[in-house]
């Protein structure tokens, strides 16, 4: 019988997820299908319960229910209690067991552009759930220190306090941070400043760079936002978000079946999905 496998968030109708993972099912010759479903808030529980009664192999949580969900799931792994998010379910023989895989697959993206990031300074702009999710997830990889910049220093500050994995942290507002890029080894931008269509804005300035920085914005419409431009213009090397959005679904992909995808063709398919435009 055909697997079944799904996203749930709201909205849903633009998540490139669906196209991406049917590919990768027809590719790999397995009898499965991904759907994507529009699930309010009020009804998550009742979308939990009846995926669990569908049988569904798995599914992807996206916006506004990968911190609600936690509760209604059998069980969840370390590192997603830790981020308090859960972006993957996986159902093993019908226990539904929890994974973040956007922290992860920012990590294993972020390899062609910066091979390890242990002794490195790293600076996070933002503190919303994408940073969180990436800020854990380096912070077990042995860095010298992640410092977060964020227009709330005081959510900086909470999430550096709810890490358990790095003592070495500090927040600062964007403009203090501005002020200290030239330290930085690689530079971390998870906020939506610059995400289409206000593609003029930018969090702060990245001219002073270190020799030998990297530098990646987490957004992928526009492929490279004003501030990746600034970054490569001033000598970075320079990832933009396509890379966390298909290592993030090649991972949980890998959960569900057991097979490593092929990611050029995970991102040749996103690409196409954005409009054929490239980096
Ligand atoms: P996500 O889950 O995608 O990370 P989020 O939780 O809403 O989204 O977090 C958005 C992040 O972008 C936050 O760090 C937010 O800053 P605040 O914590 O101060 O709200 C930041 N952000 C969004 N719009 C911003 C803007 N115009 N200027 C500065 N920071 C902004």
């Amino acid at each position: 019988m055909k697997r079944l496998f799904a996203v749930i968030g709201d909205p849903i109708g633009h998540s490139m997820s669906p196209v991406m993972h049917n590919d990768l099912f027809a590719f790999y010759q397995i009898d499965a299908y991904y759907l994507p479903f529009q699930v309010k808030p009020d009804d998550l529980e009742a979308a939990v319960k009846g995926l669990r009664a569908l049988g569904a192999g798995g599914f992807n949580v996206t916006v506004p229910h990968k911190q609600r969900i936690i509760p209604y799931l059998d069980e969840v792994d370390e590192l997603a209690q830790a981020i308090g998010a859960v972006n993957t379910v996986v159902s093993d023989g019908g226990k539904l067991i929890g994974y973040n895989t956007d922290g992860p697959g920012f990590l294993t993206g972020l390899a062609s552009c910066l091979p390890t990031v242990k002794g490195k300074k790293i600076l996070i702009i933002g503190a919303g759930g994408a940073a969180r999710a990436i800020y854990f997830t380096l912070a077990k990889e042995q860095p010298l220190a992640i410092d977060i910049a964020n227009r709330s220093v005081d959510k900086a500050g909470s999430l550096i306090e709810d890490c358990p994995y790095i003592a070495d942290s500090n927040a600062y507002s964007l403009g203090e941070a501005d002020t200290l890029i030239h330290e930085y080894d690689l530079i971390v931008q998870t906020t939506s400043i610059g995400m289409a269509p206000k593609i003029a804005e930018q969090p702060l300035n990245v001219t002073a760079l270190k020799a030998g920085a990297a530098v990646c914005d987490i957004i992928y419409n526009p492929l490279e936002t004003k501030f990746l431009h600034q970054a490569k213009t001033n000598g970075a090397a320079i990832q933009n978000g396509i890379d966390m959005f298909v290592f993030q679904g090649a991972l949980a992909f890998e959960k569900w079946v057991n097979i490593m995808p092929d990611v050029d063709r995970m991102r040749e398919n996103v690409l196409k999905q954005l409009g054929g435009a490239s980096c």
